[in-house]
């Protein structure tokens, strides 16, 4: 029987963690944790982290426990595949035996992606996307030391990857591979209190993408929503005090557990459109993909209502708003009121046209160096943005099925508009209201 006429995804995958070790003070056993699986050698892989001297404590925890250290340092936002390819040439060139990633979603990324071009004796990255790309499944060890308060790629199977090299270049793709899961996961609190304020908003709006975009998906994997919800709840109620007070170590601690619950629940529960927008939008502009979610997040809660309102209305609920005596509608309405709010509070700016410079620890070189700075895309480069969404693996399992012209639109909106609770039956066709109107 081909059951795949009748359901979309009738076979779900539960895919396992790494162990973790979460709470403050956790980095501090890296060390002995990298010498216990018997690792002599490592590369640390990590954007720098300028300012905070984290790479250079976590080089002198692996040396205080006997493990050789080499820095690759070059790791940029929205990591390239050159920065894979890089990075595996050093850990070759210098005999290592495991890597070590300090940071956000960009240094485990570019770990994995090394890792898997180890494990393949040196095949380019760009042949790895997709789902379970992975011929070989062993590859060497890797202790993710996680300071943001979003990614998740700490335990997750999934790295994202920009193409410059190929010729579907700019793109940037999605790896979801059981062989690129790390060894070990490493959640810090106190790290991810040393971010820059404007990161703490942008990262956790890619947590909020991630418990949402798990909830409300096709996939309906029953072991992951409740985390996912969970997560909903966590970002609500700590995000705000997280960003504007950087010393509340229980707003970071719960935004800590938001985060790595999240991804847990992505991880076998997957994503959505709002995650191929800002893949899309970072191949073409290299801007911040927490960032990118937040200006993204209104617009396709809007246009993923219809397929999945009662679970919206949970979110609702989730996020705190009372919906006592409202239709599931009205109080689907409620929750994108509520982020709209929420992404006010933590600085993410109302369109990609008046996003402002943020700190960055690497500018993109090559294709990037030529762009502009500013978000200005027209009709033929919204097209291939819209294109490049369609073809993104988070597309599929989309709680509504995904147009190439209402993708067009999502994009133009989130670009030039202004952000506002929209809806109707059509994208594109919203009756707009202000935030807050009933
Ligand atoms: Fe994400």
């Amino acid at each position: 029987m081909d059951v795949s006429k009748v359901f979309e995804f009738p076979i779900k995958q539960f895919n396992p963690q790494p162990r973790a070790l979460i709470g403050p003070g956790a980095w501090e056993l890296a060390g002995p944790e990298a010498a216990a699986m018997g690792l002599k050698h490592v590369l640390l892989v990590t954007s720098g982290l300028r300012g905070t001297g984290i790479v250079d404590e976590v080089k002198r925890n692996l040396e205080d426990a006997g493990v050789a250290v080499t820095v690759y340092d070059k790791v940029e936002s929205n990591p390239k595949d050159y920065n894979c390819m890089d990075a595996y040439k050093l850990f070759t060139e210098q005999q290592c035996d495991g890597f070590i990633s300090v940071g956000g979603g960009s240094s485990h990324d570019t770990a994995k992606g090394a890792r898997i071009v180890a494990a393949h004796d040196g095949r380019n990255i760009n042949e790895f996307q997709g789902l379970n790309k992975s011929e070989k499944l062993e590859s060497p060890p890797h202790i993710a030391i996680n300071t943001t308060n979003g990614t998740g790629s700490e335990t997750t199977p999934g790295y994202v990857i920009t193409d410059l090299s190929s010729p579907d270049a700019p793109h940037k793709w999605v790896g979801f591979d059981r062989a690129a899961i790390t060894t070990l996961a490493i959640n810090d609190p106190l790290l991810m209190m040393t971010q820059p304020i404007q990161f703490i908003g942008f990262t956790g709006f890619d947590t909020l993408a991630h418990a949402s975009e798990c909830y409300v998906s096709r996939v309906e994997h029953l072991s992951a929503t409740p985390l996912a919800l969970r997560a909903v709840t966590l970002v609500a109620e700590n995000l705000r005090e997280a960003y504007a007070n950087p010393r509340n170590y229980e707003a970071m601690a719960n935004m800590c557990w938001a985060q790595y619950t999240a991804a847990q629940a992505f991880s076998s529960g997957f994503l959505g459109i709002l995650h191929s927008l800002s893949h899309a939008v970072c191949a073409y502009y290299d801007i911040h993909h927490g960032l990118n979610n937040g200006v993204g997040i209104a617009r396709v809660w809007a246009y993923n209502v219809p397929a999945a309102t009662r679970k919206f209305a949970d979110i609702a609920r989730a996020m705190g708003v009372d919906t006592t005596g409202m239709s599931n509608v009205r109080a689907a309405d409620a929750a994108i009121d509520e982020v709209i709010r929420l992404t006010k509070d933590v600085g993410i700016p109302d369109n990609f046209a008046s996003v402002q410079p943020y700190p960055r620890s690497r500018i993109g070189q090559g294709w990037y160096a030529k762009r502009p700075t500013e978000i200005k895309s027209d009709d033929t480069e919204l097209q291939k943005m819209a294109q490049h969404m369609m073809d993104d693996v988070c597309t599929p399992g989309n709680a509504r099925t995904l147009s190439l012209e209402d993708a067009y639109e999502i994009l133009r909106d989130c670009v030039y508009d202004p952000m506002a609770c929209k809806t109707a039956a059509g994208y594109g066709y919203f009756t707009e209201r202000q935030v807050g109107a009933r």
